[in-house]
Parts: C-alpha cells; sequence; structure tokens
C-alpha cells in the first residue's frame, strides 16, 4: 500500500490507473478505522482495480462546540486495518494540504440537509458535501462506497454527485453491526462500559417498529411514537428524532403507508456521543 498526503501525487496515481484502463474505487473516511469502513474497502476492492480510502478528520462538518479536538485517531493502526483490507493508496492530508486559504466556497445541499441530522446539526451536510466534493474532485472518475449506517448522508453525497454532474457512481453499503446490534462507529470509543450496554435500546426501538409495521399497523406517527417509546425506557438514552421517510427523497408520506420501501431513522444521545442507526422496511402489498 502506498502512502499520500498531497493532492497532486493522489491524482498522478489515479490518472495512471486510468490511463492503464483501470477503475478506481474511493473510500472516503474520517480515520480510527472500524470493521465498517473495512467493509467498504473490501466492497470497492471486489468492484474495482485500484482501491484510494482517504483519511481526513474535516473541520467543517463540525460545529464550534462538538467533538473536533477530541475526535479518535490511530494513524498506525489505521495504516495496518487499510492494507488488510487490500487498499493500495491511502491518502492521509494535512489541513493545510485541503484547505490551504480560508474557504469562501462551500457546497450544500438544499432540502435533503434540512430533516433529521441537519435540523439538529444546521451546518453539519454542507461541511461533508464540500469536502466529498474536494475528494471527488481530486480522486476523478470512480466509483465512490459510503456507508448506510449515515443513510441522510448518503443520499446528501448522491444528490450532490447527481447535480454537479461528478463523474463518480455514489454505491451505498449496508451497515455492520456488533453482534448485540450496535451499529459500529468511531465515536462508540467515547461510550462508558454502563452505555456501552445501554446503546443497542437504538436497534432493538427500530425494530419494535418494523414489527409493528409487519403486525399491520399504517399510520407513521404510531410507528415512530413506538420507537421513541422502546428509547425513553433506557434511562441512559436521550433520543433526539425518529423518522420515518421515502429512502430516495427522505420525504415523510403524507398520509398512511402504501407499500413499498421505507427506511425508519433515529438518533440518540448515549452519554458523550450521539449515535445514529437506521433500517430498510417494505410495506408489503395490501389484501
Ligand atoms: P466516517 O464517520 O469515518 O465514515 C466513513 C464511511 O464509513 C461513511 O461512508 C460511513 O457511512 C461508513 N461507516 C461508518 N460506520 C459504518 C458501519 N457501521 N457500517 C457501514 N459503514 C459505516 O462519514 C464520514 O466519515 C465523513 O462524513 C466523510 C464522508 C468521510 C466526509 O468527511
Amino acid at each position: 500500500m502506498k502512502l499520500s498526503a498531497t493532492i497532486a501525487e493522489t491524482r498522478w496515481a489515479l490518472d495512471e490507473v486510468r490511463r492503464e484502463g483501470g477503475t478506481v474505487g474511493l473510500v472516503p473516511t474520517m480515520g480510527y478505522l472500524h470493521e465498517g469502513h473495512l467493509s467498504l474497502m473490501v466492497a470497492a476492492r471486489a468492484d474495482t482495480d485500484f482501491v484510494i480510502a482517504t483519511i481526513f478528520v474535516n473541520p467543517l462538518q463540525f460545529a464550534p462546540g462538538e467533538d473536533l479536538a477530541s475526535y479518535p485517531r490511530d494513524p498506525g493502526g489505521d495504516r495496518v486495518k487499510a492494507e488488510g483490507a487490500g487498499v493500495d493508496l491511502l491518502f492521509c492530508p494535512e489541513h493545510a494540504e485541503m484547505y490551504p486559504d480560508e474557504v469562501l466556497t462551500t457546497v450544500s445541499v438544499g432540502g435533503l440537509s434540512r430533516s433529521m441530522e441537519g435540523a439538529s446539526r444546521p451546518t453539519h451536510f454542507a461541511g461533508v458535501a464540500t469536502v466529498v466534493a474536494k475528494l471527488f474532485a481530486i480522486a476523478g472518475p470512480c466509483r465512490a462506497y459510503f456507508g448506510e449506517k449515515d443513510f441522510q448522508q448518503l443520499a446528501v453525497v448522491r444528490k450532490m454527485a447527481a447535480d454537479l454532474s461528478f463523474p463518480v457512481e455514489v454505491v451505498g453499503c449496508p451497515i455492520v453491526r456488533e453482534p448485540d446490534g450496535l451499529a459500529l462507529s468511531s465515536r462508540n470509543a467515547y461510550l462508558t462500559p454502563e452505555q456501552r450496554q445501554a446503546a443497542p435500546v437504538l436497534q432493538r426501538a427500530l425494530k419494535a417498529g418494523a414489527a409493528s409495521i409487519r403486525a399491520g399497523e399504517r399510520d407513521p406517527a404510531v410507528v415512530c411514537r413506538l420507537v421513541g417509546e422502546v428509547m425513553a425506557a433506557e434511562p441512559e438514552a436521550e433520543p433526539d428524532y425518529v423518522a420515518l421517510v421515502d429512502p430516495a427523497t427522505l420525504q415523510p408520506p403524507a398520509g398512511d403507508l402504501e407499500p413499498g420501501p421505507y427506511r425508519l431513522l433515529t438518533a440518540a444521545r448515549v452519554g458523550v456521543p450521539r449515535l445514529l442507526d437506521n433500517i430498510a422496511l417494505t410495506v408489503p402489498p395490501s389484501g
């Protein structure tokens, strides 16, 4: 595995791959790699000829008072894990390489960025969209792999790539979980043992919502209330939102659930970190 800290060297390496007829798979991350990140690298490895992973803790997507300074880091461990997952090039730019001057240009994806995570973190998705646009501009034509764990982020990135005609195919990958159902996250490192025990409540609550739909519930408000009640029963968890939306538009249904696919999403503070989770639902045809 090669390491690169500069945009110029990274561009040169990827241009070379494409000149020789190869395809490029891009996996953007903020590091402190776990099996969720590695699953994206393994998917990219299976689909493309040359895998580039990036590690950059992007200050634009953290609001003042959030955990930018304390965000967990493990550069040495990350290198070993990325290499083990089959990464060919690891791009780890310093802040000054990505943002040499004051940033006056930002990318914001209206609509999709305002609800759920966007309501709690109003500047977050513009920070994500801006750095991902930069990474797409650096990487050039490629397939880019993102986790469904951050389902709204995936939708925002997909729309940004389409609206701005980036030559990038955005690929969504399934959530990797601990055996007890907790979605893997770098921020799980902040949990105390008691909070860690409580954290799978997000997944349990979402599953209770899904079960209510299987049992015939069609009122989205009732489903969301049930999810909220399961979380409220866990004293360590402070629920933020529960939303049942169309998976493509992230819009809530206008009335009762119709047959078709939906996504049920939630966020809750458990101790220090805000944890996210979501599951796919399908409302079966009636009758
Ligand atoms: P980060 O939180 O490091 O996540 C990098 C990628 O790993 C994202 O696409 C995320 O959805 C995916 N991921 C994280 N946990 C996962 C899990 N349990 N299962 C599957 N995929 C998982 O998301 C970011 O960084 C940043 O916002 C970034 C896109 C890199 C822009 O700065």
